[in-house]
C-alpha cells in the first residue's frame, strides 16, 4: 500500500463520533494494516504532518500514534529519516496480542510509556483484563453468591481459635501437605490424573502455575506453541517471559499442527484439551496420542490447562491428557477460581516426580509463598465433601443458565447467529456474520452495561479471525439472562 493509498484507506475507516477516540482508531487500523501485511516490512508511513492534513485530524494525534507503534515495535523511526514498518511485527517476535484484544485497557499516557520497559509497555498496552469482573455476560466468572459461606466461616473460625505459627508464617514450598493430599485424591478420582501428593505444587492460580513452569523449563527466546485462538491472560504471561509464541490453528479435534510446524519442535506447548478456550472443542483421543508421542520424541513439555472441566453438561467430565502420559512430559495446571471463587487465588499444578522438589523450592524462592491457613481450610472443605457437593450444585445451576441463554439467543436470532462450545464450561460463543466487527459490537454492548468479549481478539491475527462474542452465563441470575440478552441484541442490531 503506498502512502496515498494508505491515507485513503484510513480515511474510509476512521469513524468520527462512534465513541472511540480517533487516537485509538488510528492506532488500531495501522496495527491491523501491518499485521495483515497490507503495509509490508520496510514501507514508509506518510509524515505526521501529511497524514494529519489528509485525515483532517490533529498532528499531535498522529505523532502520538507513531510513538506508540514505535514503542510496540511495529515501526521504527529516526530524526529526519521518516517512519518505516519494522522488519517483523512484535507479534512475530514475542507473540504480543494485537488490535483485537478483548481488552478494555487504554494505552498508558506517553510519560508512563517512556518510564516502562519495552516488555512492560507491551504488556500494559495489550492487556486484556477488564475493569468489570461481574455481571452479564462476564465470561469465566462463577456465581460467587452461591459459595457455601457458612461452612467456610465455621472452618475459618476453627483455625483461628488459636494462633498457629506453622500456618501463619511463610510456606516452605509446594503448599500445605494436607491440601496436597486432598488434591491428589480429588484429581486422581475426578480427572484421572496420575500423581502423588508430592507432585502437587499449590500456587495462586493458573497464571502463576504457567509462569513457574515457563521460568523453570524454558529460556527467553524459546518457542512455545499456543492454540489459536487462546486465552489472552496466559498468553501475556508467556510473552512477558520472553517466549516466542507460535500460534497453531485449532480444528474440531483440538490443536492441529501442520507438517511445517511439526518440523520445528517447540520447547513447550500450552493446550486446553478438555475444553478448548474459548471455542469449547474437546481434543480427540487420536490428537492426544499424537501430541504425547510427538512430545516424547522431541522432548517438549506440554502444559495442560484444565481450567473449567468440572462443568460439563449432559456427559461426564473427560479424563485429563496427563493421565495418558507415560513419559512424564505433561505439566497439568488447574484452579479453584471457577469451582469456588476467583478471588480465593488458589490453584495447583502437577509436575513429573523428578521435578517436584525443584518446583517447590523455586516457588517458595520466587513468590515467597504463604496462605497456609486458607489452604488448611480448603483441605478440610474438600475432605468433608463440601467441594464435590458444591460442584454438583453449581453444575446443575450453570446448566440451567446456559439453556436460558441459548433459548434467549435462539428466540431472537434463530439460526442466524449460531452458538458454539455450549455443552461445557461457563461461557458460550455466539458467531457473528463474516466480516462484521465484533469489537464494535462489544464496545456498543458495554455502553449498555453488558460485558461481552470479541472472539477475534483471542486469535493471533484478529484482522483475519472469525467474528463472534463470548458470553459468560455463570454469574448472571436466571431471571436476568433474558433481559440482559435483549440489551445485547440492541447493540448487535445497531452494529450489524
Ligand atoms: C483458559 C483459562 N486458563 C486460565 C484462566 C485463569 O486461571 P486462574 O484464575 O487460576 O489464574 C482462565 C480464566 O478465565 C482461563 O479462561
Amino acid at each position: 500500500m503506498s502512502a496515498s493509498v494508505l491515507s485513503d484507506w484510513l480515511a474510509q475507516r476512521l469513524e468520527r463520533g462512534n465513541g472511540q477516540p480517533i487516537y485509538r482508531q488510528l492506532h488500531r487500523l495501522l496495527q491491523q494494516a501491518i499485521l495483515s501485511r497490507d503495509l509490508p516490512a520496510g514501507s514508509q508511513l506518510p509524515s505526521s504532518r501529511l497524514l494529519a492534513q489528509e485525515l483532517s485530524i490533529g498532528r499531535n494525534t498522529v505523532t502520538q500514534v507513531y510513538e506508540q507503534l514505535t514503542l510496540e515495535g511495529y515501526v521504527s523511526s529516526g530524526t529526519g529519516r521518516g517512519t518505516f514498518v519494522a522488519d517483523s511485527a512484535p507479534d512475530e517476535i514475542v507473540g504480543v496480542r494485537d488490535v483485537g484484544t478483548p481488552a478494555t485497557q487504554s494505552a498508558p499516557p506517553a510519560q508512563v510509556r517512556r518510564a516502562l520497559s519495552v516488555r512492560g509497555a507491551r504488556l500494559v498496552a495489550g492487556a486484556g483484563v477488564s475493569k468489570r469482573q461481574w455481571g452479564a455476560f462476564m465470561p469465566g466468572v462463577p456465581d460467587v453468591t452461591r459459595f457455601p459461606a457458612r461452612v467456610w466461616t465455621r472452618l475459618h473460625n476453627k483455625y483461628w481459635r488459636s494462633v498457629r505459627p506453622d500456618l501463619l508464617t511463610y510456606a516452605p514450598g509446594g503448599g500445605l501437605a494436607s491440601l496436597r493430599h486432598a488434591l491428589a485424591d480429588y484429581l486422581r478420582a475426578s480427572r484421572s490424573v496420575h500423581c502423588t501428593p508430592e507432585q502437587i505444587i499449590v500456587t495462586t492460580g493458573i497464571h502463576q502455575s504457567v509462569d513457574l513452569a515457563v521460568r523453570l523449563l524454558s529460556d527467553p527466546g524459546d518457542v512455545i506453541w499456543t492454540e489459536d485462538p487462546c486465552y489472552w491472560g496466559v498468553r501475556s504471561v508467556l510473552h512477558v517471559s520472553g517466549l516466542q509464541s507460535r500460534p497453531i490453528p485449532v480444528d474440531d479435534e483440538g490443536i492441529n499442527p501442520s507438517a511445517d510446524d511439526l518440523a520445528q519442535p517447540p520447547k513447550l506447548m500450552l493446550v486446553t484439551p478438555s475444553h478448548q478456550y474459548p471455542l469449547g472443542t474437546v481434543m480427540s483421543l487420536a490428537r492426544r496420542r499424537m501430541l504425547l508421542e510427538y512430545a516424547r520424541q522431541n522432548r517438549c513439555w506440554i502444559i495442560e490447562d484444565d481450567y473449567d472441566s468440572e462443568f460439563r453438561y449432559g456427559s461426564r467430565p473427560l479424563a485429563s491428557l496427563q493421565g495418558l502420559d507415560t513419559s512424564e512430559q505433561v505439566i497439568y495446571v488447574g484452579s479453584f477460581g471457577k469451582t469456588l471463587f476467583p478471588g480465593l487465588r488458589i490453584g495447583y499444578m502437577v509436575v513429573p516426580g523428578v521435578l517436584a522438589e525443584s518446583f517447590g523450592t523455586a516457588s517458595a524462592e520466587l513468590y515467597r509463598e504463604g496462605q497456609l491457613l486458607q489452604q488448611a481450610i480448603l483441605a478440610e472443605f474438600i475432605n468433608e465433601g463440601h467441594f464435590t457437593s458444591h460442584i454438583r450444585k453449581m453444575r446443575t445451576l450453570y446448566g440451567q443458565r446456559r439453556q436460558a441463554l441459548l433459548d434467549a439467543a435462539t428466540q431472537r436470532y434463530g439460526d442466524a447467529l449460531p452458538a458454539v462450545g455450549g455443552d461445557a464450561g461457563l461461557h458460550l460463543v455466539i458467531q457473528l456474520p463474516e466480516g462484521s466487527d465484533d469489537r464494535l459490537v462489544a464496545a456498543a454492548a458495554l455502553e449498555r452495561n453488558i460485558v461481552v468479549r470479541p472472539l477475534s481478539g483471542y486469535y493471533a491475527r484478529p484482522a483475519q479471525a472469525p467474528s463472534g462474542l463470548l458470553l459468560g452465563y455463570a454469574c448472571v441470575a436466571d431471571e436476568e439472562i433474558a433481559p440482559a440478552f435483549s440489551e445485547l441484541a440492541y447493540a448487535i442490531d445497531a452494529i450489524l
